[in-house]
């Protein structure tokens, strides 16, 4: 068996972050704290050269000011930088920064799901194409292990379905509305003033920071290239109080889910959306900012990987994960797996999805409403599952005669259901448009 012997006075492996916020604090302290440990798993020391950022004249008192520069470009450009982390985020400079530091020969870690979930087909291949890696744990759900998982320890099985809360702020949001009964927007202000929630929220409430997620965990689960572009996404500003007690109700809970699975032989859908799921699933009681990601695979069956999904500390874990392996791989003049993509699957349409759906809306509450409903659903090749009649609430004359309609129905075809949506709609026996919700994981 051969052994490699580490070398007394090997040269540091050279080591560029970009970026200081949150995450690339802790990374940088990491490194930093932990030099000799790292130097032991890898074979060789790591020596961070470089920091670079935005604005230089912010004091960061615990970190050597002497790392920092203001000229990334400088740093990617350099022929003896051995790996580029980078912690900016978005798309531009991001790319060209991290294209740049790749024809340097440089290997990359980033956490930026919005810029591979992009353009990773371009910064995949430069980087095949010069032989170093780019790696991205931290990329999905912070510092749980799950791109690894999915590109190394399931390589050997067939998945079916990933599916995941991949989004901090909205599961924050949603389990407040659930436990506390709070309505969104109070929720959206304590997720807030907790620091979950941007003070723009919207790529976290509709759907598009997971929906980057998606697109990455499809691309590795299915071996398919799946661009963000091609992900459907539903955010959960329309989610209502009254959505969340009805599927209380029918035994279950709102969350909004990032889902991949496997239609046929040809087709994978993926899509974010908020969706009902049992109380007895094992995403059901994932609570607060935790992420977690359910995986069904062919001969493993299912597997449930739970954690924080953001914050410095715990996304710097996995930024440093992956520095060592990226690491190790240099030392032994290798690069990791490439992505996969030649299964080449087509990504469905919206339409094309097949699920349950949980209906609610109120009816005039007189003889032949019900019949007359089933009759629609059932011109659209729906079937009801279970039926749930309250008497409707509020004041007025409307109410007194009305009554509220939750219906479950079995497996549709989510372009049956909207087609029944608009007939449902124009029927003069609602009394208010019907609210539907997808149902998960039953
Ligand atoms: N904003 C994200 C969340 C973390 O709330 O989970 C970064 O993707």
């Amino acid at each position: 068996m051969m052994m490699r012997v580490r070398q007394e006075g090997e040269a540091p492996l050279k080591v560029a972050l970009l970026g200081s916020g949150t995450v690339g604090t802790h990374v940088a302290k990491l490194i930093l704290e932990h030099g000799d440990d790292f130097a032991a798993r890898i074979g060789r020391p790591l020596e961070l050269v470089g920091i670079a950022v935005r604005d230089l004249s912010r004091t960061r008192d615990d970190l050597p000011p002497e790392l920092f520069t203001d000229d990334p470009q400088a740093l990617v450009t350099r022929d003896d930088i051995d790996i580029v982390i980078e912690l900016i985020g978005g798309i531009e400079p991001a790319k060209q920064l991290i294209l740049t530091a790749i024809d340097h020969g440089a290997s990359v870690v980033t956490a930026n799901k919005a810029l591979l979930a992009a353009h990773g087909a371009e910064i995949f291949t430069a980087a095949e194409r010069v032989g170093v890696d780019v790696y991205y744990e931290a990329a999905v759900a912070g510092a749980i292990p799950i791109v690894r998982p999915l590109r190394e320890s399931l390589v050997g099985d067939s998945i079916r379905t990933v599916m995941g809360i991949v989004n901090g702020t909205t599961n924050y949001i949603l389990d407040k509305m659930t436990t506390e009964r709070t309505d969104y927007q109070a929720a959206l202000v304590q997720a807030q003033e907790l620091g979950y929630a941007e003070a723009d929220p919207t790529a976290d409430v509709e759907g598009l920071d997971a929906g980057a997620k998606a697109a990455l965990l499809a691309s590795l689960a299915f071996h398919t290239r799946v661009d963000s572009n091609q992900v459907p996404t539903e955010g959960i500003t329309h989610i209502v109080q009254d959505d969340i007690r009805a599927a209380h109700e029918v035994g279950c809970v709102v969350k909004l889910l990032a889902i991949a699975d496997r239609l046929d032989d040809s087709q994978i859908s993926v899509r974010v959306h908020p969706a009902l799921i049992p109380l007895g699933h094992p995403l059901a009681s994932v609570s607060g900012a935790y992420n977690a990601i359910f995986v069904e695979a062919e001969a493993a069956g299912r597997l449930m990987f739970l954690g924080p999904g953001a914050g410095g500390e715990p996304t710097a874990s996995a930024v440093t994960g992956d520095l060592v392996t990226v690491a190790r791989n240099r030392v032994r003049g290798v690069a990791g797996p490439d992505q996969t993509n030649y299964n080449n699957l087509a990504v469905a349409e919206m339409g094309a999805v097949q699920t349950r759906y949980f209906l609610r809306f109120r009816v005039v509450d007189e003889p032949g409403v019900l019949a007359a409903i089933a009759t629609i659903l059932a011109r659209h090749g729906i079937s009801v599952q279970t039926v749930l009649q309250t008497p409707a609430t509020g004041a007025g004359p409307l109410a007194a005669a009305s009554a509220e309609l939750s219906l479950m129905t079995h497996v549709a075809t989510e372009a049956n259901l909207v087609a029944c949506l608009g007939e449902l709609n124009a029927n003069p026996k609602l009394r208010s448009d019907v609210r539907f919700l997808r149902v998960e994981g039953m």
